[in-house]
């Protein structure tokens, strides 16, 4: 079954789990879990535009993930270095824009290279986004917006006696970027690992069971059919629902 076009989640963010394990099922090492798992996400960022989904974020690097054994995260790096020179030419061709959320600065300079090139090369496009969630995670995020935040209101910037949230998400990685939509985790865990904990406060979340080499645009489908029967409320009654209340507009200001 094919979900319905109306009603299609603006943003879903994936959290890419499970390449480990689908490549121990297989007695093969870690790395060949996550050469598949890139093929998944060429497969993922297709299927979400065919779908509609107009923003894509992938979590591919967390803040945590350095202390992975050194051969596991250079193989990483590789990984994301080959897919960036290897998928401008795509993004480009498809109309993606490429975007990254994260302390990216702190990544070696083969990806950085290509991570700015594919930026720039795409910078211009508006109707479809991918963002690459690298070196992320939501408490380095929310310091580095607190320090930000601080440093604007010692200059004037900013008025400490007016913060709202509209005021202090603009010093957020996402500050450019709508809230995700759907939240989706891979391979059965269900946690949400220090993954956008502040942009998802009114995502519907789905774990699948499926690994994420595994993951097909079915499974992607299936997911957003899910987030089509709920009903989205953002703490407002379903009775305020029918009566045409906006529940967007109820979501903290
Ligand atoms: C989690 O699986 C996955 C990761 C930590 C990395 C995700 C990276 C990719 C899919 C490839 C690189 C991405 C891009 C965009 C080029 P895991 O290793 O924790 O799996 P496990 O829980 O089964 O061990």
């Amino acid at each position: 079954m094919q979900p319905t076009s109306a009603n299609i989640p603006n943003h879903v963010a994936i959290i890419m789990d499970g390449n480990g394990r689908w490549a121990k099922q297989r007695g093969l090492p870690r790395i060949e879990g996550h050469r598949r798992g890139v093929e998944t996400v060429r497969t993922i960022i297709d299927a979400a535009r065919d779908l509609g989904i107009r923003y894509l974020t992938l979590y591919a690097f967390s803040a945590e993930n350095w202390q992975r054994p050194p051969d596991e995260v250079s193989a990483l790096m590789g990984l994301l270095e080959y897919f960036l020179r290897r998928e401008t030419k795509v993004l480009v061709k498809n109309r993606v824009r490429l975007h990254v959320i994260g302390r990216s600065e702190e990544l070696p300079a083969g990806p950085r290279k290509e991570l700015q090139h594919a930026i720039a090369a795409t910078r211009h496009f508006t109707d479809w986004n991918l963002v690459l969630a690298l070196n992320y995670g939501s408490r380095t995020e929310l310091a580095d917006a607190a320090r930000a935040y601080a440093a604007a209101v010692a200059a004037g910037r900013e008025q400490l006696g007016e913060t709202t949230w509209t005021s202090f998400s603009r010093y957020l990685y996402t500050a450019a970027l709508p809230d995700p939509d759907l939240l989706i985790r891979t391979s059965g865990e269900t946690r949400l690992s220090n993954f956008l904990l502040i942009q998802c406060a009114y995502a519907e979340m789905i774990f699948s069971p499926v690994l994420w080499p595994d993951f097909a645009k079915a499974d992607l489908a299936a997911a957003v059919e899910e987030y089509q029967r709920r009903e989205r409320r953002f703490g407002l009654t379903g009775e305020q629902l029918k009566s045409g209340v906006n529940p967007r507009a109820a979501a903290t200001p």
